[in-house]
């Protein structure tokens, strides 16, 4: 057997053998490997070639800053939804692939994946991690399927029924559970996370419906009857549990604002298998997928005139025939949100007494939609109320 003699590592024949064995091994592993990664991307490349792609900006940058979060980047997502109303492919850089969702039929099987197949894309999440730490919104695996059975009944109807003691209520479920099996930690993990997913999402979604609201004073004042009409001869003029089921136009309201202004505006996952789409079509593995619930919301084959703030879409007579996919402000699936139905009835109840006391009326300068996590307003958003007289009761 020939010897390998490596004279400038200073090695002999003697001690060659191994070192030639070692090298060979290391190189074949090399080569393996770039054969792998070179098939995986030949079979991505294969895959993501089913996705339409708008042009790119150059080849370095691909996409890079073509949505921004502004009213501009709004309106220009607006625009690729209108063009490639099923989804798209876009490229951050030259090298990493992201592929947008906005139509209902499609993001059935993510949304539907389980929650150990569709994970939570660490990118776009990480930026939350430092605050929300480990908490169910960025959490995976046996940790999240044992916070989410062990917080589910905190959002359970009798929970939220004696609806002024729901605070109250809710966090003693979660002490109760606290010593048994949630760390400081974790707790302070789920904490800041209801905080940040129940507070601000709240907040962007009833200012974006006193908004709208404001801006359709037909609508505004038909919900204002409603809730005249329900609380008519009622001292103190609280709305109660049961009354949440009796506004039906002011839901329709909320829901149509939901679609229109969706508070989270964009979710996305990395999944750990390809997912088959119904038009056999496949997402590769380890591909970000961005479900665009603004893109579903405003997608022109979802929805027709999509930008026009009409109720009545949500009449359970017109909305019946509709895939629940179309409106999803609470995404769907396993990792929906917790938080849905307390989030519901606090608007509800915000809306309800603020429409009873005041009129609600545009500013003078139009917002300009700013899609950070939550959609907001850049500047805030500005609205002008007039207290109702006593006599307009
Ligand atoms: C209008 C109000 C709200 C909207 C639009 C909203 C929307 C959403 C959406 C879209 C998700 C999915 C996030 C993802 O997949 O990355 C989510 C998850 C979540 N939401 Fe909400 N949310 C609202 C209110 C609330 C409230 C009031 C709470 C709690 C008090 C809450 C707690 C959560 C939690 C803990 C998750 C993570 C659930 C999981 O992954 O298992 N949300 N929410």
């Amino acid at each position: 057997m020939s010897q390998l003699s490596l004279p400038w590592l200073g090695l002999g024949p003697e001690v060659a053998f191994p070192w030639k064995t070692l090298l060979l091994l290391g190189a074949s592993w090399i080569l393996a490997r770039i054969l792998i990664q070179i098939y995986a991307a030949y079979r991505n490349y294969r895959h993501l070639h089913g996705f339409p792609q708008p042009p790119k900006r150059n080849w370095l940058m691909g996409h890079l800053g073509m949505v921004t979060p502004t009213e501009q980047g709004m309106k220009e997502l607006t625009r690729l939804v209108g063009t490639y109303p099923q989804g798209f492919l876009m490229w951050i850089g030259p090298m990493i692939p992201v592929i947008t969702l906005c139509h209902s039929d499609i993001v059935r099987s993510i949304l539907n994946a389980s929650a150990a197949v569709a994970l939570k894309d660490v990118i776009f999440y990480s930026i939350l991690k430092p605050w929300l730490g480990d908490g169910l919104l960025v959490s995976a695996g046996d940790k999240w399927s044992r916070h989410r059975r062990m917080l589910t009944p905190a959002f359970h109807f009798n929970i939220l029924k004696p609806y002024v003691k729901i605070f109250n209520d809710s966090t003693n479920i979660m002490h109760d559970e606290d010593g048994k099996e949630l760390s400081d930690e974790d707790i302070r993990a789920e904490a800041d996370t209801f905080m940040f997913e129940g507070h601000d999402t709240t907040a962007s979604g009833l200012s974006w419906i006193l908004y709208n609201l404001a801006r359709h004073p037909e609508y505004q004042e038909r919900c204002r009857q409603e809730v005249q009409e329900l609380l008519r001869g009622r001292e103190p003029k609280e709305i109660e549990w049961d009354d949440l089921a009796q506004l039906p136009f002011l839901t329709m309201c909320i829901k149509e604002s939901l679609r229109l202004h969706p508070p989270v505006p964009v979710i996305s996952r990395c999944c750990t298998q390809d997912i088959l789409l119904p038009d056999g079509r496949t997402i590769p593995k380890g591909i970000i997928c961005l479900i665009s619930i603004f893109g579903i919301h405003h997608n022109p084959s979802v929805w027709p005139d999509p930008e026009v703030y009409d109720p009545f879409r949500f009449d359970p007579e017109n909305i019946k025939d509709s895939s629940p996919l179309s409106f999803i402000p609470f995404s769907a699936g396993p990792r929906n949100c917790i938080g849905q139905t307390f989030a519901m009835s606090e608007m509800k109840v915000a809306l309800a007494l603020t429409l009873l006391r005041f009129r609600l009326l545009p500013d003078d300068k139009e917002p300009r939609r700013q899609p950070e996590l939550i959609l907001r307003a850049e500047g805030g958003l500005w609205l002008r109320v007039e207290p109702l007289s006593a006599g307009a009761h």
